[in-house]
């Protein structure tokens, strides 16, 4: 722990008991328990409205569970000061099916925003930058605003806005949801690479031959509930 609230040494990610009634009485999640180590890569998927977002918005404290605990890296989210929810989300990357780049401000520029709010000095901005890019693709479109971009392009400079500060977790909610197969894919490649350095990472997709093809964990949501037999209740023992 770095005086960041981060428990290395914990699950990324636990849910206990966890309900989500939104005001209007709609249950966004039902009774989920689930718990994933650091280092992981999971999927976690359904249909339209089966509570994959809401799960995820949970995890980055942009909505709050109605009943159960929600903890990531040890410390539990509903429970955080403002202070301290931005120092966990400094320790997230968070990709959107859109990847909700500033249209005014280059690729280069766009990721190295997360990296000035965090305080980082130029040099340290310039290395992250460069491999981020290098990661995801696009070190030849560094100077390109997103309108110059393809689609997939502009997913995967979203990509590197969220990993250029080596986040502890990320957390992707449907990122290939505009894309065709083959950018799809490519984004799945990315996220793997990532898994690799050792980044626990948390896929949303309703795109059940992506998730097959992926080959790791899958965390079937139906109704807001985990589908499926309830075995060890989604708790990986270690
Ligand atoms: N802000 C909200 N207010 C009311 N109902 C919501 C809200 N957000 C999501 N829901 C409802 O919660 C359920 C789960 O939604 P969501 O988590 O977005 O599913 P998914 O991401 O799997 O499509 C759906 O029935 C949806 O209509
Ligand atoms: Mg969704």
């Amino acid at each position: 722990m770095k005086g960041n609230g981060w428990d290395a040494g914990a699950p990324a990610v636990q849910l206990w008991g966890v309900s989500k009634t939104y005001h209007n009485g709609t249950t966004g999640l039902q009774d989920v328990t689930l718990e994933i180590p650091p280092g992981e890569f999971v999927f976690v998927t359904g249909h339209s409205g089966s509570g994959k977002s809401t799960l995820l918005k949970l995890l980055y404290g942009a909505e709050q569970p109605t009943v159960g605990r929600v903890l990531v890296g040890g410390q539990s989210v509903p429970d955080l000061d403002v202070g301290g929810l931005a120092r966990l989300r400094r320790q997230l990357g968070v990709v959107f099916q859109d990847g909700k780049l500033i249209p005014q401000r280059t690729v280069a520029e766009n990721a190295a925003l997360a990296l000035k709010t965090r305080g980082y000095s130029r040099g340290e901005i310039e290395r992250r930058l460069a491999a981020a890019l290098k990661l995801v693709g696009l070190t030849a479109k560094a100077h390109c605003f997103p309108e110059e971009l393809s689609g997939g392009e502009q997913q995967r400079a979203g990509i590197a806005r969220a990993v250029v500060h080596t986040p502890q977790l990320l957390l992707a909610d449907e990122p290939t949801g505009n894309l065709d197969p083959d950018n799809a894919w490519q984004v799945v490649q990315i996220f793997k690479k990532l898994h690799a350095l050792g980044a626990t990472v948390v896929v949303s997709t309703h795109d059940e031959a992506l998730v097959r093809a992926a080959k790791h964990r899958v965390v079937r949501l139906q109704a807001g509930a985990i589908a499926g037999p309830p075995s060890a209740f989604n708790v990986v023992s270690r």
